[in-house]
């Protein structure tokens, strides 16, 4: 199949591309869309074909549920089921987070497949900020379902080049709207009301932190494996998200998160990139070892939100460079920082271990 990359800059291209896109998700079929954080796979969730076309482009596992993206809030209660209680929650937290980049995870609305939420009794929701994926939604009048758009396991696009490179020859489309804005995915919460504060899980760091939450609810701690259970999975709590496997977002190249220079000795005769947060010879990093390249997060002055827009940019850059192994520094772990380190965690996981 070839895969057809459309523009949308100047507006008659976006015109005549938007009209594409709908017109190709009517018949069923699946689209790349970029939104504020990464590129998505959209299809309509009133298809049943567009959903396992999802899946199979992807070669995503069938035990792994989709986000739901809505055109305005008020949708919300056509996919999800919410009491009187939580949809007082849920409004202040709509107002203050929506559109952006923030998922619920909340009960089902019969209508939505099982197909969508994998058999959970629950759904992920979320409504994007980004203008192109908001027309789209608008102009077809549906929800779409779309998880990130690369195929399973690997770096979420932040392009729409990154995205055909993951996609390209098993979907017809992918709509072009430029560098996404956040560059991370979005943050993931299931709420649990209870008698005083309703307690926030967050069952996936993103750009709405921990912090930014806090005035809502109070935020539950991670259960952490005990170290007496012998299988991971025994440990993990019965809400994690499915899709979250401790290896993911993996660049092909091994990548070692460092969290002191003293922690690396280079190997007689591998070769090494260095995926650096300020690209400062004062940090330590540098001059490790003659890396064949050094990517640089957060040129000079360390912003966490700029390191965090470009993160999967350049883990891509570095994972095609060849090299035996990507080392990476650490970032610091407030606000956005916090999603940032659990992505470079994730990635420094061998698959095998998955
Ligand atoms: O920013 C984003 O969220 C992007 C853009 C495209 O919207 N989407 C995205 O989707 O990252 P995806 O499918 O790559 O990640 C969604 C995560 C998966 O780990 C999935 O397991 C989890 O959300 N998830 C979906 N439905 C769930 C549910 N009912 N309960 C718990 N986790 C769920
Ligand atoms: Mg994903």
């Amino acid at each position: 199949m070839e895969t057809r990359l459309l523009p949308t800059d100047p507006a008659s291209a976006m015109r005549s591309s938007l009209a594409e896109a709908v017109a190709t998700l009517e018949r069923g079929d699946v689209v790349v869309l970029p939104t504020e954080t990464v590129y998505g796979l959209a299809g309509d969730i009133t298809s049943p074909k567009a959903i396992a076309r999802i899946f199979e482009a992807k070669e995503r596992p069938s035990v792994d549920p989709l986000i739901v993206h809505i055109p305005r809030k008020e949708a919300l209660y056509d996919v999800a089921v919410v009491d009187d209680a939580m949809d007082k929650l849920l409004r202040k937290l709509m107002e203050t987070f929506w559109p952006g980049p923030l998922t619920f995870i909340l009960p089902k609305h019969p209508s939505v497949s099982d197909a969508i939420t994998a058999g959970l009794p629950t759904v992920a929701v979320r409504m994007t900020s980004d203008p192109i994926f908001k027309r789209v939604l608008h102009d077809l009048g549906r929800p779409l379902a779309a998880p990130s758009a690369n195929r399973f396991g690997r770096i979420s696009p932040t392009s729409a080049s990154a995205a055909l490179e993951e996609l390209n020859g098993r979907i017809p489309l992918v709509i072009d709207g430029g560098a996404c804005a956040t560059g991370l995915e979005s943050s993931i919460l299931k709420i649990e009301l209870t008698e005083g504060k309703p307690l926030f899980h967050i069952l996936r760091h993103g750009p709405v932190t921990a912090e930014d939450l806090k005035p809502f609810g109070k935020i539950a701690k991670k259960r952490k494996p005990s170290p007496h259970t012998k299988e991971k999975e025994d440990a993990a709590p019965a809400w994690e998200a499915p899709g979250q496997t401790d290896s993911h977002y993996a660049p092909i190249t091994p990548l070692r998160l460092l969290s002191d220079p003293s922690e690396f000795q280079p190997e007689e005769g591998k070769r090494y990139a260095l995926l650096s947060y300020r690209g400062l010879e004062d940090d330590g990093y540098m001059e490790l070892t003659e890396f064949v390249e050094t990517f640089v997060l957060s040129p000079g002055s360390g912003k966490v939100p700029e390191a965090a827009v470009r993160l999967f940019f350049l883990m891509r850059q570095a994972d095609q460079l060849g090299v035996d192994e990507i080392i990476a520094e650490p970032v610091p772990e407030h606000s956005i920082g916090s999603a940032i380190m659990d992505r470079l965690r994730r990635a420094s996981i061998p698959a095998t271990d998955q």
